[in-house]
This record gives C-alpha cells, structure tokens and sequence, in this order.
C-alpha cells in the first residue's frame, strides 16, 4: 500500500483529543496590514477553514474555538455588530462543506443574547450536523466562563438538588461542555498570557500553548507544532508520573 503521510507532519504519537483555541489577534494583524479591524476579523474566519482541516489530518477530534466573549461586548458598536455579520455569513457560507466533512457543530455560551436571525441560523446549523462524527466543532460565541458557573449553579438549585450531592462531576454535567471531555490544550495566539474567561472550569488541569503569531497568520506548520509540545508534555495531574 503506498504510503500516503505526509513527510512534513508524521503522525503524532500522542494526539490531544479535545483542543480549545483562543483565536486572538484579528486586531493587531489587521493594523500592521493597514486594513480594518473587521477585515482581520474576516481573515481570521478565513483561516479557521485551515485549522479545521489540519485538526482532521492531524487526530484532533474536538475543537472549541473562541470566538466572541461575553466582554467582548463592551468593544464599539461597528466592531458588535460586524463580528455578529461574520458568523452568520460564516454559518451562510461554510455550513454545507462543514456537513460535507463531518464536521458536528455545536455552541456553548448565551444564544439568548444574540437577534433571532443569527439564533435560527446557529440552531439550524446544530441539528443538521447532529449525526456528523468526524470533529466536534464548539463555537464559544457569547461565552464567558464565570457566566457558565453561574449557569451551571442556577440550573443545579432549579432542579433542587441538595447540597450534599453536588459534586465535581455534577457541575460539570451542568457546564454548556456537559459530555464534552476536558480540554487537553488550550492554544492562544498573539501572545497574550491569560485565560480571558475561556474555559475557566474545563481547563483546570489543560496544558497550554501561548505563540505571537496573530490568528490569522496561525497556519496548519504552526498548529503542529502546537500539538507536537503538547505530546512532550508531562502530565502529572498533581501526583508522579515515574
Ligand atoms: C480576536 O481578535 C477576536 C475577538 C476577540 C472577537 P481581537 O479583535 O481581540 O484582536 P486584537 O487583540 O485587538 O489584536
Ligand atoms: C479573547 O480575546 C476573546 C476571543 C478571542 C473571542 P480578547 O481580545 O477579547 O481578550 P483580552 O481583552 O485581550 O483579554
Ligand atoms: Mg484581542
């Protein structure tokens, strides 16, 4: 059988089964290209066909992306409501292939918030793809991490679960991740050292992986090298490994 790996990314011996990208940068880039903010924004959406592809060559079988946070509301006007056009003309554009690849989408954070238009869209876009096996897409698109505990402890008292039963595990159940396993890295590009509320339950034990590169210039070369660090890694998880 002809050998059909590609020389420049052998198969990685230990693949993360659940990557979270901060996809940060669109700003910055688009500046140092003396263009609009919204056109890094839409250069961002751009590359995210790539990272979707490498994730499926690659092995990753879980990706929650990072795509507008429930801060990310205090930004002007223009740039609100430019970042709500691009996901829906993403969903427009993309949703079909998407299908075409197995690609199983879903959201986590407060669809509520968002206008009806982009709703319908977004929950047209998860029950077509329900079936779908290949990746397991998150779209983190007004999320915030204290946001989802805080969900997670009002849905616990609504079901009048005593205190006594609440555990790790229950809360979990109660995250929008619930049946997602814990993400095993967390990748955030242009090179700024914090959480910015993603995650902030699930990723209690993630390693991370922090490059300069602005989001749109993180290309399917550098995603490797990511996961590469990551199978180098040594988790320990609090206890020893030898
Ligand atoms: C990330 O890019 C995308 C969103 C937060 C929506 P930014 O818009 O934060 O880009 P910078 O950080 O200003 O460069
Ligand atoms: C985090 O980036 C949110 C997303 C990538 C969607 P921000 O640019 O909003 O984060 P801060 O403000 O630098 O912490
Ligand atoms: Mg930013």
């Amino acid at each position: 059988m002809a050998d059909t790996t590609n020389p420049q990314f052998p198969p990685l011996e230990k693949p993360p089964y659940h990557v979270g990208i901060i996809m940060d940068g669109n700003g910055r880039w688009a500046k140092m290209h003396g263009k609009h903010r919204i056109e890094g924004h839409k250069a961002g959406t751009e590359n995210l066909r790539r990272i979707l592809e490498s994730s499926v060559e690659f092995g990753v079988k879980m990706l929650t992306i990072y795509a507008f946070s429930t801060e990310n509301w205090k930004r002007p006007p223009f740039e609100v409501m430019g970042l709500m056009k691009i996901l829906e003309d993403v969903i427009d554009r993309e949703l079909a292939e998407l299908n075409k690849n197995g690609v199983q989408l879903r959201h986590i954070g407060i669809l509520e918030k968002l206008r009806p238009s982009i709703r319908k869209k977004v929950l047209h876009a998860i029950d077509m793809t329900k079936g779908n096996d290949r990746l397991v897409l998150n779209v983190a698109f007004n999320y915030g991490g204290r946001q989802e505990i805080v969900d997670a402890v009002k849905c616990v008292i609504d079901e009048g679960i005593p205190a006594g039963q609440i555990t790790e595990e229950l809360l979990s159940q109660h995250m929008y991740t619930a049946n997602c396993p814990d993400p095993d890295l967390i990748i955030r590009t242009s090179g700024e050292f914090r959480t910015s509320n993603f995650l902030i339950w699930q990723a209690a034990y993630a390693e991370y992986y922090i490059t300069p590169t602005y989001w749109p210039d993180f290309d399917k070369a550098e995603y490797y090298k990511a996961l590469q660090t990551f199978s180098q890694r040594d988790r320990r998880y609090g206890g020893r490994n030898e």
